[in-house]
């Protein structure tokens, strides 16, 4: 597997086989397939674009324009409730408690143990101490969540005098745009890479928050979501700054559109014919399906872009509803942004799939 935290999770998938799958009709595909591997590669992708989404919204509501936020914000819900949930569904993400915290310790130990501090080591070789250091940090909360989750494994499982602690608390790191820190290829690479399982570690705690809350587990429910606000608004956010991620809106269209047509025009289509070769046709009708969805996708932020750009022309499309165009002046949208979301609702999606390309 290409994207380096699949593959603890991969294990972590064949103890949920037994499991109920997280949507009712999806008949699960088995893990150690080629088209487990794209599923799960897909959530890696859609997880990604649903928290770059949501701060580029955060971007284009700073420069006051609001429907062009509310694109980036319906499109990455979508990325997030719908696809990502899907195909969680079908890769029977979603297990026990039980299960799902033994996945959970799994990413976070491999992050803990190996690929932080690897990435550590490529930025300290390429002469980039303090990408160094915050690899070197992230490493260490890593170590706290695969503690807090071994405790909370405990408690459901019966151990005595177990208890659920709460969790980490995040730093919320403010969405600043910017050039990426660094110019070097492989901390690029592992930046994209740690972008990919921080959003996709989100992604999937907020599931196993609802599937804990569902059967009875409130303290565990809670644990999750804590440690996925951690992932999303700390790690996933640092990460972004360095790679410089966040753009003015015109680049941030540009970044989405690229992304999209990736997904409709290759990625998704290659995944729908193996997985039909290989006779899973709920995954091959599941990846037809997002790659029409991303197709829509990729014409509404071009419609945004044009209206951008030609500000008396084209509307920005918002599922299905013609917004207003977009009338914001164009200065405003280069200004350097230093935004603290510190209330924002943790709900939902998804994006690209950079690190297979
Ligand atoms: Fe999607
Ligand atoms: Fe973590
Ligand atoms: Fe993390
Ligand atoms: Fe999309």
């Amino acid at each position: 597997m290409r994207i380096q935290r699949l593959a603890p999770l991969i294990g972590c998938a064949v103890a949920a086989m037994m499991c109920v799958p997280a949507t009712a009709w999806a008949a699960p595909v088995p893990p150690g397939t080629t088209t487990h591997d794209n599923l799960l590669a897909a959530m890696h992708g859609e997880a990604f674009a649903y928290a770059k989404y949501l701060d580029f919204a955060e971007v284009a509501k700073a420069s006051g324009n609001t429907a062009l936020a509310d694109l980036f914000t319906q499109t990455g819900n979508q990325e997030l409730n719908e696809h990502y949930a899907e195909l969680a569904g079908l890769a029977s993400l979603v297990g026990t408690n039980e299960q799902n915290l033994t996945a959970a310790i799994t990413g976070e130990t491999y992050e803990h143990t190996t690929m932080y501090p690897g990435f550590a080591a490529d930025a300290t070789a390429s002469g980039v101490p303090k990408l160094a250091e915050l690899f070197t940090e992230l490493a260490g909360d890593e170590g706290v969540h695969a503690a807090d989750y071994g405790l909370a494994r405990d408690f459901v499982t019966g151990v005595t005098g177990a208890a659920v602690p709460a969790g980490q608390v995040a730093h919320v790191e403010p969405v600043v745009v910017g050039a990426a820190k660094t110019t070097d290829k492989t901390n690029l690479a592992n930046l994209n890479t740690a972008m990919h399982g921080e959003a996709f570690a989100y992604a999937s705690y907020m599931l196993y928050a609802k599937a804990a809350k569902d059967t009875g587990q409130p303290a565990v429910s809670a644990l999750f979501t804590a440690t996925a606000t951690v992932e999303r608004y700390e790690h996933f956010r640092e990460e972004a700054v360095w790679a410089g991620l966040y753009g003015d809106n015109a680049a941030n269209l540009k970044d989405c559109i690229s992304g999209e047509l990736y997904e409709t025009q290759t990625m998704y289509p290659a995944f729908a014919a193996q997985a039909r070769a290989a006779g899973y046709t709920q995954a091959a009708d599941l990846f037809t399906e997002l790659a029409g969805d991303e197709a829509l996708h990729a014409k509404a932020f071009q419609a945004a872009l044009d209206a951008l750009t030609k500000p008396a022309g084209p509307t920005i499309e918002t599922g299905g509803a013609i917004a207003a165009p977009d009338s914001a002046p164009l200065a405003l949208m280069s200004l350097a942004l230093v935004l603290v979301s510190a209330g924002v609702a943790l709900a939902g999606v998804r994006r690209r799939i950079r690190v297979t390309r």
